[in-house]
């Protein structure tokens, strides 16, 4: 074991030694880590992230990745739905955006730039170059401990996603988004409800049984408004 990395064996088992200037809390999360079978198997499946499983066992439960062409992954790095995304459907164009770095992934266009931006949604359409078949969000804004403010930032994310989603989705599209614990607001699921066909509230078991997370699956996009009365004249 090389120095200084903070790891140790007891009884088979690897433990975080803590580490003078490492917080109670980067401890935890640092065994949290080590425990963690979905680390390690995304370790041996070779994705870069646990993230990825939650892709994989919405997938499992609500099919939505079969056949896409076009995807957008919002707070895509490190890279592990896109990954699945590639690997699900080979023939997808993803366009990712994270404001964090993202190594390339085969077959994927990869922007750093924060989504909030307001360019942001013009240079996504830009690069996906049609409409997008599946919208995903991953995004999670940097909690502070204060509840309602931690919720109004994640739900503020949601929100621009689903907005980019309206505008981006080709009828009968789908959109995944990450909420906390409570699901979206009523007046989301009521915005979800006018515009898509389905809209369930998932936790895939891949999502750790503590964490507040959840998941807003919406199928069956019913289309813009304005292309729908277009298309009835
Ligand atoms: C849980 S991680 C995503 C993991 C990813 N789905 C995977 O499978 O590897 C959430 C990501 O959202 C990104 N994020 C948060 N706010 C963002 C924003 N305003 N614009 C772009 N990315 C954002 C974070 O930087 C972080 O990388």
């Amino acid at each position: 074991m090389p120095r200084g990395t903070g790891r140790g064996r007891k009884g088979g088992k690897e433990r975080v030694r803590t580490a003078k200037r490492r917080s109670a809390a980067s401890t935890a999360w640092l065994q949290r880590q080590l425990d963690d079978p979905y680390v390690k198997k995304a370790h041996a499946d070779g994705y870069r992230s646990r993230a990825a499983y939650k892709l994989l066992e919405l997938d499992e439960r609500f099919k939505l990745l079969k056949g896409v062409k076009g995807v957008v992954d919002l707070g895509v790095a490190p890279g592990g739905w896109t990954q699945v995304v590639r690997q699900k459907s080979p023939q997808a164009r993803v366009v990712g955006i994270d404001l964090l770095p993202t190594d390339p992934i085969d077959g994927a266009v990869l922007l750093e730039m924060d989504f909030m931006d307001d360019d942001a949604p013009d240079r996504l359409k830009a690069e996906l170059g049609g409409p997008a078949d599946l919208v995903l969000s991953d995004m999670a804004a940097n909690t502070i401990g204060h509840k309602q403010t931690d919720h109004l930032r994640t739900m503020g994310l949601v929100e621009a996603g689903l907005d980019f989603a309206l505008d981006v989705l080709r009828p009968g599209g789908a959109f995944v988004a990450k909420v906390l614990a409570g699901g979206a607001d009523k007046e989301l699921v009521q915005l979800l409800n006018r515009n898509f066909e389905s809209v369930k509230h998932a936790k895939p078991p891949a999502s750790r049984k503590g964490s507040s997370e959840w998941y807003v699956v919406a199928k069956g996009f019913r289309g813009r408004e304005e292309d729908v009365a277009a298309d009835e004249a």
